[in-house]
């Protein structure tokens, strides 16, 4: 077996995007980032607890056929701030971005006060500041700490409201 062989343990994708140096143990985080619970019909590959030389071990997301928004990359940085987004067309790597810690994040967290506007039947879109120790509902304040932010992602979807 030749050293590629080795290190190759998920298969490499044709058109999509590659998530790379996901912080071990969010792999499943992030499929509820993007809303992927397999319903869909996307062909997805996950590596969980991978070798990898920058960080120990690191998880690896691959969704073909699919490019994240901003606001999932948003919510990405949170849980899994060593990152990488690879966009792959026709089997190359043809960009690859860091993920970048964001002043503020839209959709996709829920706020976890019942009373908070965002959780009437209001088309309001979520929106939290994101603060050193955690982040903070811009509608009513209530802080989620940083370790609880993957327990308020939005399994409902994109976690945007049809506006
Ligand atoms: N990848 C893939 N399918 C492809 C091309 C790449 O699944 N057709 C994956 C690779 O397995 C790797 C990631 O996309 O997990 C990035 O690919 P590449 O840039 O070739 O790897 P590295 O140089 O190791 O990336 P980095 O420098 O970011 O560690
Ligand atoms: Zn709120």
């Amino acid at each position: 077996m030749s050293d590629t062989d080795k290190e190759l343990r998920v298969s490499k994708i044709r058109d999509g995007t590659v998530i790379d140096h996901v912080t071990a143990g969010q792999a499943l985080n992030v499929l509820a980032i993007l809303g992927i619970d397999g319903s869909g019909g996307e062909s997805v590959s996950v590596g969980m607890n991978v070798p990898s030389d920058k960080l120990g071990l690191k998880d690896v997301v691959k969704v073909e056929g699919r490019e994240l928004s901003q606001s999932e990359v948003d919510v990405l940085s949170l849980i899994a701030p060593e990152a990488t987004i690879n966009i792959i067309r026709e089997f190359d790597v043809i960009e690859k971005n860091r993920v970048e810690r964001t002043d503020s994040v839209t959709g996709i967290l829920v706020c976890p006060n019942h009373n908070c506007i965002t959780n009437a039947d209001e088309p309001v879109r979520t929106e939290f500041a994101v603060l050193d120790d955690g982040v903070r509902c811009s509608y009513c304040g209530t802080m989620v700490r940083e370790g609880d932010v993957a327990e308020h992602i939005d399994t409902r979807g994109s976690g945007e409201t049809d506006l």
